[in-house]
């Protein structure tokens, strides 16, 4: 098993209420080996440890009135200082009213930082008080769970699979690296035929040239069909792309040629 022995463990910091959940991390496969590998350290932190009162209370009732129950700021706060702080760190609020997340923002959290600090809620929400301590507010999707847990779990999981010396840089992320906003083609393995159901026969040719352009295609196709949205911002950031390289090649002295050419496939030979 390869060992991660120039970087120190990119760390993985949770304040939650519900830590046990995150255990299971450890069991995820390639998620699991990078953190016995020293590739990435995921600690959790407990508000409840950080109370001083005989009942360990975390929460009390919104002041104004209303149901539901609100979590108290000083065992957050006094969770979160005791985290050893790195310089490279970004903390993180679990929300539904955060930010969406994207696959962009796992690429910077991964590149840029080498400790995220992920702040979970449970209940009706944080005092507003909380939100102070987050550089940033994450939401996973337009719907509200029960707590900020599985949307932490989720970013563990992402970031870990990019971090350098796990997957980190095997060739199918570089290539994911660079169609970021397209959806994978789809997959086959042997048979060639099943139940009537053939592999496409570009793959079977050997033409590795051939092969590529038909997996672009079906990214493109795919994206354009399934998620139009992601489709238009992958057409924009194609053609900004290419603006930036035409400018450089203008530029007195420039000899490469422009490879923005060729950019959009014409119907190949296997449609
Ligand atoms: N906490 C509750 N719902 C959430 C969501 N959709 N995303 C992030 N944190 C949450």
């Amino acid at each position: 098993m390869k060992v991660n022995r120039v970087m120190s463990a990119y760390r993985l910091d949770v304040i939650s209420l519900l830590p046990k959940p995150f255990e299971i991390l450890h069991e995820l496969g390639v998620i699991g080996r990078a953190f016995t590998t020293g590739i990435a350290e995921l600690n959790l932190y407990n508000p409840r440890d950080f109370t001083h009162d005989s009942y360990h209370k975390v929460d009390d009732e919104p002041y104004g009135g209303g149901v539901g129950m609100v979590l108290k700021p000083e065992p957050f706060f006094k969770a979160f200082t005791s985290i050893p702080s790195h310089p490279a760190r970004r903390v993180l609020m679990m929300t539904p009213q955060g930010k969406q997340l994207e696959q962009s923002d796992l690429w910077r959290w991964s590149k840029e930082y080498r400790q995220l600090i992920f702040l979970c809620g449970q209940y009706e929400g944080f005092d507003e008080r909380i939100r102070n301590l987050a550089d940033e507010e994450i939401s996973i999707g337009d719907f509200v769970l029960t707590g900020g847990e599985l949307a932490a779990m989720t970013i563990v999981n992402g970031v870990v699979r990019l971090l350098p010396g796990g997957i980190g840089r095997s060739e199918s992320l570089i290539e994911e690296s660079h169609s970021n906003l397209l959806l994978e083609q789809p997959h086959y393995t042997r048979p060639s035929e099943f139940s009537g159901l053939e592999v496409p026969k570009v793959l079977l040719s050997g033409n590795h040239k051939e092969i590529a352009r038909w997996r672009q295609k079906q990214r493109e196709m795919r994206t354009k069909i399934r998620r139009p949205d992601l489709f238009e911002r992958w057409v924009k950031s194609q053609e900004m792309a290419c603006n930036s390289e035409l400018m450089l090649n203008n530029l007195p002295n420039s000899s490469s040629k422009n490879s923005c050419e060729n950019n959009f496939i014409e119907d190949p030979w296997w449609d």
